[in-house]
């Protein structure tokens, strides 16, 4: 098992990294480089290292109070399987500043066994949950080159 680290210093984080994995997600295809960046300034981070490469990441949109959402885990294709996105949920549930949380939610289209290990279920009252999405969020903003 190669020496790999899990760190919540923001300081390692490679927003370069980051973003050329999630521009190529399913999930958030052409997310530009500025998006990529302002999110993680203002979100709560964890990363996977080997060395100095950044090989996973995960995120969570927080009041730090009441409420976290995760969001934009993933691990790269060589480096799965190695137990790294549990480290990194370990990592997540156990930082100081997401402690006495009200409610946690994510969304996930295949992964719902992994966070499953960490005590999410499905919604509970899904007539309750309301959401606003905007298609192709990223085509129009003056920071994609495209
Ligand atoms: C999903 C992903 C982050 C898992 O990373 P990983 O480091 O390979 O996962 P791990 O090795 O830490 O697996 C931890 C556990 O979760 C389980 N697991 C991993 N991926 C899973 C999945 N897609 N569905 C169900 N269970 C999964 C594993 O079987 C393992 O179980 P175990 O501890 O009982 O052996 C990785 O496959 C990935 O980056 N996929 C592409 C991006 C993605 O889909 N991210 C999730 C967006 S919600």
């Amino acid at each position: 098992m190669p020496p790999y680290e899990i760190s919540i210093d923001r300081s390692r984080l490679d927003v370069k990294a980051i973003h050329a994995f999630l521009t190529q997600s399913y999930w958030s295809p052409g997310i530009p480089l500025a998006t990529v960046s302002r999110a993680v300034d203002n979100s709560v981070c964890v990363g996977a290292y080997l060395g100095a490469e950044q090989v996973g990441f995960a995120r969570v949109v927080t009041d730090k109070a009441t409420f976290a959402y995760l969001a934009d885990v993933y691990v790269l294709e060589p480096h799965r399987g190695n137990g790294l996105s549990r480290l990194m949920m370990e990592a997540v549930t156990q930082h100081p500043e997401l402690q006495g949380l009200r409610r946690w939610l994510l969304i996930t289209r295949d992964a719902q066994g992994l966070y499953a290990k960490f005590g999410f279920t499905p919604l509970s009252a899904p007539e309750r949950f309301m959401e606003l999405r905007k298609q192709n969020a990223y085509v129009l903003q003056p920071a994609n080159p495209a």
